[in-house]
């Protein structure tokens, strides 16, 4: 399989076999030393967006494959701030970068920015769009947890109409034999388009505002925030924002081995409670962002085969 040069930018573009061969190979390096591999190649983090894990993490798997990584966190201190357009600034990021991640608030620009550079592109999240590294992740700690994907029952809560972290995974999920909920407020509903495509693949899905009653079936429970960012009307997010709050009571028909992921950053909605509980994995989940994404960045370069 040949991951080089290629850009990831959709969860889509890759088949089941390859996302299966990333997680193969993170789960291949997970305790391998690396560092040396990458040591004349340099990663571009470009944020349009703030980030916490996606970000540091990144930068935490380029270092520990001996790499090097230049970047921004505020593109206000880049010429973006000046006008120049995110064309332009992959024109000039490419001739100092091997491989470039980007963030931005606005769908599709990981596309536009693939589209200005031969150099590979990785998406490190667009707008309410996809997040494909951390599905992979997500994938990853899935199985890790389960020892499987195949026939689990996996329900998403929260913000699910712009969360690109769950529209990513659901369409992950599309290649396995899995049944998925999809819990949210009416107006934070999944998108129409992305419950078409589960269809078109025969996968089963329940859509419901309501959680209770479906805790007890589920393997895992991917949270979500309701992103405040999104909502063009702060009184919209004001009726929604703390429409689930996950509760150790709320777990009480819960099956033992139901895992909760969320991608994080958590506001109210997996109460603190939780946390020491065996069904709480968000903090694992993290931790694997950097083996991930290590994966992926030694594949594009082809130090991993
Ligand atoms: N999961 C995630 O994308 O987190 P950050 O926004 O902190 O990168």
């Amino acid at each position: 399989m040949n991951f080089i040069n290629r850009d990831v930018i959709s969860i889509s573009d890759f088949s089941k076999e390859e996302i299966l061969f990333i997680l193969d190979t993170a789960e291949k390096i997970e305790n391998k030393g690396s560092f040396g591999l990458l040591n004349d190649k340099i990663l571009a983090v470009l944020f349009f967006e703030p980030s916490t894990r996606t970000r540091l993490s990144f930068e935490s798997a380029m270092h520990r494959l001996g790499g090097r990584v230049l970047g921004f966190s505020d593109y206000l201190s880049t010429s973006t701030k000046k006008g120049e357009s995110l064309h332009d600034t992959i024109k000039m990021v490419e001739n100092y970068a091997d491989i470039i991640v980007i963030r931005h608030f606005l769908d599709g620009a990981a596309r536009l920015a693939a589209d200005a550079t031969e150099k590979p592109i990785i998406n490190a999240g667009d707008g309410s769009n996809q997040h494909p590294t951390q599905t992979l992740l997500d994938l990853f700690t899935i199985r890790k947890l389960h020892g499987k994907i195949d026939t689990l029952h996996i329900g998403f809560v929260g913000d699910l109409k712009y969360g690109r972290t769950v529209h990513s995974l659901a369409a992950a999920l599309s290649h396995f034999n899995v049944q998925l909920y999809f819990i949210s407020p009416e107006t934070l509903k999944m998108p129409k388009h992305l419950l078409e495509e589960l269809s078109a693949k025969n996968i089963q899905y329940i859509v419901s505002d309501k959680i209770e009653e479906f805790i007890p079936k589920l393997d895992v429970l991917y949270a979500t925030r309701i992103q405040q960012e999104r909502f063009a009307d702060r009184n919209e997010y004001e009726k929604v924002k703390d429409s689930y709050i996950l509760t150790k009571k709320m777990l009480h028909d819960a099956k033992p081995t139901l895992k909760i992921l969320h991608p994080l950053p958590r506001v109210n909605e997996i109460s603190r409670e939780l946390d020491d509980t065996p069904y709480a994995a968000y903090f694992e989940q993290a931790k694997y962002g950097v083996v991930v994404r290590k994966a992926i960045i030694g594949l594009l370069a082809g130090v991993y085969k």
